[in-house]
């Protein structure tokens, strides 16, 4: 099968263990009210606040999509631009708006046979929107959480969010706590690390004295203080979310089969490349597999998979495709795709699954048993554990995960360093005790 998407081209401070984060230690900061040098109290933002230590701007940051088939060129290009994303290496400021150019007939007819645009939009909207409704009853102590979304290839970008939260009263000298919660629940530097890179650019261009010269002290000294929830792989509220889903889809196939359908964890796949340089994303989606699989019980026969991979060189497999067809035709017919590493439905489950895995294994004669695991999109067990994670951080004033401190084995980028230092540090300044 051709599958042609775009992206299968695609402290010194106090470091205790978390209450339920990851379970592993995360980074917290010394007092919400303290600044990172410990020397002032951050001033208040001037907005109408509620609590003492509020309003808190949460913000979701993923990949996005094109909402209308209009904008699959802009996205297409911003994509293929993203070295963080599909390494082009030193032709990539040419190669990159060749491939957009080129792409783009053939992905708008993708979106269009979607209904005309990715609702990767709405349901983030959605989401964002509904956890802060329940954080402002948990977490009355930093109310009222403010919604923001920020993709890294469609509107609304991270320098439109930007925009949007010192218009609405953070940062420029009022200071004010954000919070960056990936929306990818495990972390690859291509595209956590990618979505942590462009933030770190524009609060430079925006709030850093050194970058932005107009201004004033007092705004530099009251800067946006900034945390991230990096990861959650194996957080019980998504393992949940994800095996509630899983349970009901399985009970659309007959009783006396039920157990042995096969369940195929589809997650985006990464280049090989990627992979031998280190990144956690293999292992951190096989901790979600595994968790999710011990809550089911292990009724089941599973594999991990992996979709979307393009051009000729080496991704990680098995293929997902590949994987589908080849048991379809030893006779496993009963097979349950589940997409594993993203939060809502996008164009790799509506197109790629549904019309072209799913559509070629019935062609094969899989004859309607070849489904797909609803995506978390509006769950309410979803949403609830959003906010428990976010509710978790925010109590404990983490600023990150201990990971996040560690860069690949392999990675050679003064970018991430510098983006690892200033999120894990909350200074100016290295602080070579944590990036390293
Ligand atoms: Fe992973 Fe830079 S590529 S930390």
């Amino acid at each position: 099968m051709s599958v042609q998407h775009p992206l299968r081209a695609l402290t010194k401070r106090t470091a205790t263990p978390s209450q339920c984060l990851y379970h592993q230690p995360r980074i917290h900061h010394r007092s919400l009210a303290t600044v990172s040098n410990g020397s002032s109290v951050a001033p208040p933002v001037t907005q109408d606040s509620t609590s003492k230590n509020g309003p808190t701007a949460m913000v979701f940051m993923n990949m996005g999509g094109p909402s209308t088939t209009d904008e699959v060129h802009g996205f297409l290009s911003r994509l293929f631009a993203d070295g963080d994303l599909i390494p082009l290496g030193p032709l990539q400021g040419y190669l990159g708006p060749l491939i957009s150019r080129r792409r783009t007939p053939k992905i708008q007819k993708q979106y269009a046979d979607i209904g005309g645009g990715s609702p990767i939009r709405k349901w983030s909207e959605y989401q964002a929107s509904e956890m802060c409704k329940i954080l402002d009853q948990t977490n009355p102590e930093s109310a009222p959480h403010k919604p923001y979304v920020a993709f890294r290839y469609a509107d609304p970008l991270t320098e439109e969010m930007y925009s949007k939260l010192l218009e609405d009263g953070f940062g420029k000298g009022r200071g004010g706590r954000a919070v960056a919660f990936t929306q990818y629940p495990q972390y690859s530097c291509s595209t956590t690390g990618s979505s942590l890179n462009e933030l770190w650019k524009w609060r430079q261009r925006m709030e850093s004295p050194t970058r932005n010269t107009n201004l004033t002290a007092a705004e530099a000294e009251g800067s946006i203080r900034w945390s991230v929830i990096d990861r959650w792989p194996t957080h019980p509220g998504l393992v949940e979310a994800f095996a509630q889903n899983i349970e009901a889809k399985l009970q659309t196939y007959p009783e006396e089969v039920r157990d042995s359908v096969v369940l195929l964890y589809s997650a985006h796949s990464l280049p090989m490349s990627v992979v031998n340089r280190g990144d956690p994303y293999p292992a951190e989606v096989a901790a979600t597999v595994w968790a999710v699989q011990q809550r089911l019980g292990h009724r089941n026969p599973y594999r991990l998979v992996w979709q979307s991979q393009v051009g000729p060189s080496a991704w990680l497999g098995a293929q997902t495709s590949d994987t589908v067809t080849n048991l379809v035709k030893k006779g496993q017919k009963d097979l349950l795709l589940i997409p594993i590493a993203f939060t809502s439905d996008h164009i790799e489950t509506l197109f790629e699954i549904d019309l072209e895995v799913i559509h070629e294994a019935d062609e094969l004669g899989a004859e309607g048993r070849v489904r797909r695991a609803e995506s978390l999109n509006g769950s309410p067990v979803f949403i609830k554990a959003l906010a428990d994670l976010a509710g978790s951080h925010l109590r404990n004033g983490e600023i990150c995960s201990r990971q996040m401190g560690l860069r690949c084995p392999g990675c050679k980028s003064e970018k991430c360093l510098a983006q690892k230092q200033f999120f894990t540090g909350q200074t100016e300044r290295a602080n070579e005790a944590v990036a390293l």
